[in-house]
């Protein structure tokens, strides 16, 4: 069950695109930027609001790729293991950080909610195998080390900012 702000955000959101079945996809993007997913609930909700079959709102969320019904972590990782990454050894790579954040084949994102791990077949960017990326910032050249000491800066960059308001108070 979710709060009543996401109700209330997403009549926002409505608002803003019009609330006409046209407005669907946008309505979603929106929806899916602010929490970093697409909530099921919401999408029931949309629907009803645009007087949408609730089969079609879910086949059009369904079709595109960038929807996801999972909610993600504040930092969405993903490691590459196409053809070149993973003669490059990718997979150790997405084994350690498995490792770090405690996940598993079914389990993508960390206890804490601050990591989402997954896997692509492809980033582009072949000649800096093996990659990964995090939201939008590209690694080059990744090892299981590098990767063990990137997600421990963010988190030790996380704790910090969550130190700083106290810090403030003082
Ligand atoms: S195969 Fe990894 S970036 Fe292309």
């Amino acid at each position: 069950m979710l709060e009543e702000s996401y109700y209330k955000k997403t009549d926002g959101i409505i608002e803003h695109h019009g609330n006409k079945p046209s407005s669907l996809i946008p309505i979603m993007q929106d929806i899916q930027d602010e929490y970093r997913y697409l909530p099921g609930e919401l999408l029931i909700y949309v629907a009803d609001k645009l007087q949408i079959p609730l089969s079609k709102a879910y086949s059009v969320a369904t079709f595109y790729e960038n929807f996801s019904f999972e909610e993600k972590g504040k930092y969405v990782i993903k490691i590459c293991d196409g053809t070149a990454c993973h003669v490059r050894k990718s997979i150790p790579v997405k084994d350690a950080i498995t490792k770090i954040l405690d996940l598993n084949e079914e389990k993508h994102t960390s206890d804490d909610r601050l990591f989402t791990l997954e896997t692509v077949s492809c980033l582009g960017a072949c000649g800096l195998a093996p990659v990964m990326t995090i939201n939008d910032k590209v690694y080059p050249s990744m090892t299981p080390a590098k990767a063990e000491e990137i997600i421990e800066l963010i988190k030790e960059e996380e704790k910090q900012q969550q130190l700083e308001p106290e810090e403030d108070l003082i």
